[in-house]
């Protein structure tokens, strides 16, 4: 019987659109549910929505709509944001189902034969505008927050849970189980909050409608935080006849939540499933704010960032990925689109896709596109064990960003390895380095498919794309760190390579993201329209010389990332300087004795101080450059018609 693990998101308001806050929490719980399935244990991720209370039943009066309509609504957005983000929850609980106000109707039960529930007065400030109840923080110069209506001290009966008797027996429980609430610095806080006394709380509301009603008192409905905490054991089918799924998963392994609701999930939740006479969660972890100019993004500050813009020009990895890198888990961070792009770009569109599309490039090229074999064992096969055992050290730690920083250390390793063997010297060397070059080529297209296994849980339409890249699929399970090298299949041909991460440029994004009035074009279709209206005849167009040539000699100009200086064979008597933009995607080293093809009869311009005397054409996929080669190798000076 292997392993079963449970986690959980909050369950979120159905007041408000998902923004990048809302996405962070579940995308986390996502890559630690894949993760565990990996492992091979059974998991149960559930996520769902908060469709109860005050908040909900005025947003819904506002529309003039009833609040199941909604939440009904909004819950359909959640839905579609999931599907569009690879959220694989097994479950989706909503407040407002039978099965959910059955479970909270058996926790109240078992709560109040226990002894712990009393009736008494509830006072509070009472808004007549709003019809409901703030406390004494929330309400701004005697005025409701909201709608600034007057507000007066009022009272009215309500049930009360004895939390002030579970003071001692919370303070036990973080003791003696320090992982309890995690980081260190929030189980310091819960624990210091506690220490300084609990009040017995409100758990029923008169004054409110929407809500699940409270047993044996239908006047009153449950308080919203009881209700809604619930949703953890109501999914699980406790409370109803079946609870075979509450029997195997409770305890939960892992409530992920926002810090800002920790005090429910460490003080309340636990001294409710102490008061049942049920089992406590094993950890709760509480995460960071996403910021926005130094202020919680929130809709109230109005501030949020929705992700449409992004998951439609990326799809959903590259957020997913940027969401785990940037942030440490469980501290705070800015979210800025350029800190996105200058990621994406960087690490994922030079690193990763460039790695890939070179070595299956270069396998085609001097390989005949078949995998040739990987070595067996050596520096980048105890590498790949190395990364593969810190990855999962930070992942059973909860360090999904030092998970990632392995996986960047071992990309690294691969791509020096490849520097430093130099296949396309290697191509040069005739039969005596034939051996040496195809056990390069196959180490680095099994360090490839290592890197995609480890990636998966963050990635996982990326993992799936380089699996298929390589012609093999990517295991279910994580292989034992010594079974983790040499899966590759030798002999197989390898598919064309599509550009993994094209590169992406921010201001002309953030040009089409300000253009409000008319939709904004993608830059394909405006050039679409100038190759029709700026027509040439054949006879302008001859006067372009275009030419094979081939590159003699490359390097890179002095201080600058992206030009190469290449001098190269137009079949004229010396060879010609070109400079080139190529050096973010090309290696100096790997375009030695590579065909191009050269607008020979360009005016010469200085490029850094460097003379370049005609121009190498590129495809240029969102400005990454891909060289154009004949079919075959044809004498220098060549012509192009
Ligand atoms: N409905 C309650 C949770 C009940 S759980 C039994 C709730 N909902 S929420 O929609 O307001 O928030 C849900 C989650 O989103 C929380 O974990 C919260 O911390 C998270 N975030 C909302 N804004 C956030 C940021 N700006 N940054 C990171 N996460 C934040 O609270």
């Amino acid at each position: 019987m292997s392993e079963r693990y449970m986690i959980t998101t909050p369950i979120y308001y159905v007041n408000d659109l998902p923004h990048i806050g809302h996405i962070y929490t579940t995308v986390m719980a996502d890559i630690f549910a894949r993760y565990h399935r990996m492992k091979g244990e059974q998991v149960l991720f559930l996520t769902g929505t908060d469709e109860h209370g005050q908040k909900i039943e005025r947003s819904a009066k506002a529309k003039g709509i009833r609040p199941i309509e909604l939440a009904d609504e909004v819950v359909g957005r959640y839905h579609t944001l999931w599907k569009q983000l690879e959220i694989s929850n097994d479950d989706f609980i909503r407040t407002t189902e039978p099965r959910h106000e059955a479970a909270v109707d058996e926790i109240i039960r078992r709560i109040q034969a226990n002894g712990d529930i009393y009736k008494g007065e509830y006072t509070g400030w009472y808004c007549a505008g709003c019809e409901a109840f703030y406390t004494e923080t929330q309400i701004v110069d005697g005025r409701c927050p909201d709608q600034n209506h007057p507000v007066e001290l009022l009272s009215e009966p309500s049930y009360f849970f004895r939390l002030s008797a579970y003071q001692d027996r919370l303070l036990n429980w973080y003791r003696e189980n320090p992982g309890c609430i995690r980081p260190r610095s929030r189980y310091n806080e819960v624990i210091r909050f506690v220490e300084g006394g609990l009040k017995d709380l409100s758990i029923s509301r008169a004054s409110i409608r929407w809500g699940v009603p409270f047993p044996g008192d239908p006047g009153h409905v449950v308080y919203v935080w009881l209700d809604a905490l619930t949703n953890y054991i109501s999914a699980l089918g406790f409370g109803s006849d079946d609870d075979s799924l509450y029997r195997q998963f409770w305890p939960a392994d892992l409530h992920l939540v926002g810090k800002d609701i920790l005090r429910f999930h460490c003080v309340y939740w636990p001294a409710f499933l102490m008061s049942a006479g049920l089992p406590l969660p094993k950890t709760i972890f509480g995460h960071g704010w996403w910021l926005r100019d130094e202020a919680k993004m929130s809709k109230s500050a109005g501030n949020v960032v929705r992700p449409d813009a992004l998951l439609e020009k990326f799809g959903p990895d590259p957020l997913r990925y940027f969401l785990a890198r940037e942030m440490t888990f469980g501290a705070d961070s800015s979210f800025s689109e350029e800190a996105f792009f200058t990621r994406y770009n960087t690490e994922l569109a030079n690193k990763l896709g460039n790695l890939l599309s070179r070595t299956i490039s270069m396998t085609h090229r001097f390989c005949g596109g078949v995998i040739p074999a990987p070595e067996s064992s050596g520096q980048i096969a105890t590498a790949a064990a190395a990364a593969f055992d810190a990855y999962v050290k930070a992942m059973e730690t909860l360090k999904p960003e030092r998970a990632l920083d392995a996986i960047w250390k071992w990309l690294e390793e691969l791509n020096g390895f490849i520097q430093e063997r130099a296949p396309w010297a290697l191509a040069k060397g005739g039969d005596a380095q034939r051996t040496l070059l195809e056990q390069t080529l196959g180490t680095c297209l099994e360090g490839l498919r290592v890197t995609a296994i480890l990636l998966a849980p963050f990635m996982p339409g990326t993992a799936a794309k380089i699996a298929s890249h390589l012609a093999i699929p990517l295991p279910d399970v994580f292989p034992e760190s010594t079974g983790l090298w040499g899966g590759l299949r030798a002999g197989v041909a390898l598919p064309p390579a599509e550009p993994l991460f094209p590169r992406a440029d921010f201001k002309a994004y953030l040009k089409e993201a300000t253009m409000d009035e008319t939709p904004a074009r993608a830059p394909e279709e405006s050039s679409k329209e100038a190759k029709t209206t700026n027509e040439i005849t054949i006879d302008q167009f001859a006067k372009t010389q275009l030419v094979i040539g081939t590159v003699r000699e490359a390097e890179r100009v002095p201080k600058s990332k992206k030009l190469l200086r290449l001098m190269v064979d137009l079949g004229e008597e010396e060879p010609r300087q070109i400079v080139a933009g190529m050096a973010d995607k090309y290696e100096p080293e790997e375009l030695v004795g590579r065909q191009v093809t050269v607008v020979a009869n360009l005016k010469p311009v200085k490029l850094m101080g460097v003379e370049s005397r005609g121009m190498v054409l590129a495809a240029s996929v969102d400005g990454e450059p891909f060289i154009l080669t004949p079919d075959g190798p044809v004498p220098p000076g060549t012509g192009v018609r």
